[in-house]
């Protein structure tokens, strides 16, 4: 294997940090994992996994390993994996899943998501699921990685070298390629048609055009980012498949802002968030128009009656939303499994310039490492 990257990737290309980079490379990473990975309307991987055909139809569960943002990339797959495939599938957070007793069995495929392959607690659950004798997959960036060379596969998300600690490209990279993997097992299981298989492979090959949109949006975002860069605490709500990117969103503010951030599902508010609501907590709801939509906005009303400020993301277009919220961030709209595509850039963005006008230090942020390599 050849390593792809070269030094001109790691620089920082009149960016004024990495992060902002990283950020505006997101429609080229979606566009190079896809690439020579679909033909004719179907996903291809059988040229780089080890896996074959025969024990891919033998799976019968598969687990999703993970820490950090490439947990909440995982919580996003784990939404496809059961819209897709006939897999029973679980979601854990490493350091979780290293101590549990969940189940591990042959038939089940154990997938570590880790932008660097090398974090530790990760590393432990691939050691343990291995002792189980299940199949083991790394999706990394590192081809080189322990991850990598510790499971029976590999599937490479390609987005060249990430420098800012916090997670945005790689994200972005995940979430393709583990798309990519619940399309090609759900074509090797025969669990969807020929026709949805198209109508899905034909909308992801739209999305780097529809990241690349958003980025030009960017200075509407820094103006409502300076706008809300003095507030101490945020609530970030999201339903089915923008819970998890509610999640990152919250992520993303608090690492590089110090911003306290929480995210909850949205049906989860009447359970106590909805008690630290005031005109001092800033809500954002990622609220693309989706099969939950009704349910979401019908939060917004909530929080707004409890005289939130209320940001929303949702789909250009949806003016319902621009009069419920008072700030309305607009991404293009995409069919409802694509949504973190495009709903989690403006989110990104915004913890970006709110970091930059609280005067952070964006791209190495106080007590974070970019690979945590100890328990
Ligand atoms: C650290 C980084 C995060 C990253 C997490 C998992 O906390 O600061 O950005 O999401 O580790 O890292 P991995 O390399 O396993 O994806």
């Amino acid at each position: 294997f050849f390593i792809e990257w070269d030094l001109s990737m790691a620089e920082m290309g009149g960016y004024p940090h990495y992060m902002l980079k990283e950020i505006h490379e997101q429609g080229g990473v979606c566009r190079a994992t896809i690439k020579g990975r679909v033909h004719d309307g179907k996903v291809d991987l059988s040229g780089e996994l080890a896996m074959d055909e025969e024990t891919i139809k033998g799976f019968k569960a598969i687990h999703i390993v993970a820490c950090g943002t490439s947990y909440y990339a995982s919580l996003i797959a784990e939404r496809v994996f059961e819209r897709w495939t006939d897999l029973d599938i679980k979601v854990d957070i490493a350091s979780e899943y290293r101590y549990r007793d969940s189940k591990i069995s042959p038939d089940t495929l154990v997938v570590f998501v880790s932008q660097s392959g090398e974090t530790a607690d990760t590393l432990a659950a691939q050691r343990k699921a291995r002792e189980s004798g299940a199949y083991s997959l790394a999706v990394t960036n590192v081809q080189g990685s322990t991850l990598a060379r510790s499971c029976d596969d590999f599937l490479l998300l390609k987005a060249g070298p990430e420098i800012g600690v916090a997670a945005t490209k790689t994200f972005m990279g995940q979430i393709t390629s583990l798309y990519l993997l619940a399309l090609y097992i759900a074509k090797i299981k025969g669990t969807l048609s020929d026709q949805k298989q198209k109508e899905l492979t034909d909308e992801m090959i739209q999305l780097a055009y529809k990241i690349e949109t958003i980025l030009e949006r960017e200075p509407s975002i820094e103006d409502l980012a300076w706008k809300f860069a003095d507030y101490k605490n945020f609530l970030f709500l999201g339903r089915g498949m923008s819970f998890p990117v509610a999640l990152e969103g919250a992520l993303k503010l608090k690492e590089i802002s110090y911003i306290h951030a929480e995210a909850y599902a949205a049906g989860e508010m009447k359970h106590g968030p909805i008690a630290l609501i005031d005109p001092n907590v800033p809500v954002v709801v990622v609220a693309p128009k989706d099969s939950l939509y009704e349910k979401t906005l019908s939060n917004i009303q909530e929080a707004k009656a409890r005289h939130a400020p209320i940001i929303a993301v949702g789909f250009d277009g949806d003016e319902r939303l621009a009069s419920d919220a008072d700030h309305v961030l607009y991404v293009p709209s995409t069919l409802e499994e694509f949504s973190p595509f495009v709903t989690v850039v403006p989110l990104q963005l915004f913890a970006y310039h709110v970091a930059k006008k609280r005067g952070c230090e964006i791209d190495k942020p106080r007590n974070l490492a970019k690979s945590v390599t100890v328990e």
